[in-house]
């Protein structure tokens, strides 16, 4: 069941997302070789909490921190730890905030220091395709028609796109249904997109690879083949005539 949020949820939302939204441009400043996954999940937990909110992720099925943070071959899911943060790495930031009940999910890649043009390029591309899905967003359009969107640009630049990681619905709880699979899929052929939805739409990509490895502290998610991997992520609202970004300006 696809829950449709009335006016009144939507607002708390909507607070909910800019809270998630302004620590994640803050960390595009914040973040700095040297520094350790835990100081920056640290930050961001301290502005979340002070912000009147809750942090989504810390103590979800057990996860022990306030953001995922995932560095260069790590998709998604990565514990802040002691690892430090190199010039030349991709950086993926996870970061949900629940604000009166409220949930919102939002990713972004950063780019520290200089790393190659071709890095460089499918991290934009990565972003790309997140905006992409949204384009094709509004009451009355199939759900596959994201999936094929954010697919149409892994499959145009060869990159690897993993059919266990999706996005999903958001609200009340982090993950509400439906799955929304990066990858064009029958399931998301017969679910039809109704203004008031909330969902959390969430390319992640690889540079080689569709396959992953599950790290032993059973949260951190690999590329097989150790290639890059990038993961951009905003909660949207489905609108009458388009969407609503949740999580952004
Ligand atoms: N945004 C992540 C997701 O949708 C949330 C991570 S869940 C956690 O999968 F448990 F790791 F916090
Ligand atoms: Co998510």
């Amino acid at each position: 069941m696809i829950s449709i949020k009335n006016e009144q949820e939507i607002e708390l939302m909507r607070k909910s997302g800019k809270i998630t939204y302004d620590i994640l441009m803050k960390l595009k400043d914040y973040i700095k070789p040297g520094m350790s996954t835990k100081q920056i999940d640290e930050y961001v937990h301290d502005y979340i909490v002070s912000h009147d909110a809750i942090p989504s992720f810390l103590g979800y099925e057990g996860y022990p921190a306030s953001t995922c943070i995932s560095i260069n071959d790590m998709v998604v899911h990565g514990i802040p730890d002691d690892t430090k943060i190199k010039n030349g790495d991709i950086v993926s930031v996870d970061v949900g905030s629940i604000y009166k009940g409220y949930h919102s999910d939002s990713a972004y890649t950063y780019i520290v220091g200089k790393v190659d043009k071709k890095t460089e390029k499918f991290v934009n591309d990565t972003q790309k395709a997140l905006y992409k899905g949204l384009s094709v967003i509004k009451s009355g359009v199939k759900l596959n028609e994201v999936c094929k969107a954010i697919e149409s640009i892994a499959i145009e630049n060869k990159y690897g796109v993993f059919d266990c990681l999706t996005g999903h619905g958001v609200g009340k709880d982090l993950h509400e249904d439906p799955y929304i699979p990066n990858i064009s899929n029958y399931e998301s052929e017969k679910i039809i997109l109704k203004s008031g939805m909330t969902l959390a739409i969430e390319p992640m990509f690889s540079l080689g690879t569709n396959k992953v490895w599950l790290l032993p502290d059973e949260w951190g998610i690999v590329t097989r083949d150790g290639s890059k991997a990038a993961h951009f992520e905003h909660t949207i609202l489905v609108t009458e005539n388009g969407y609503e970004i949740l999580t952004g300006e």
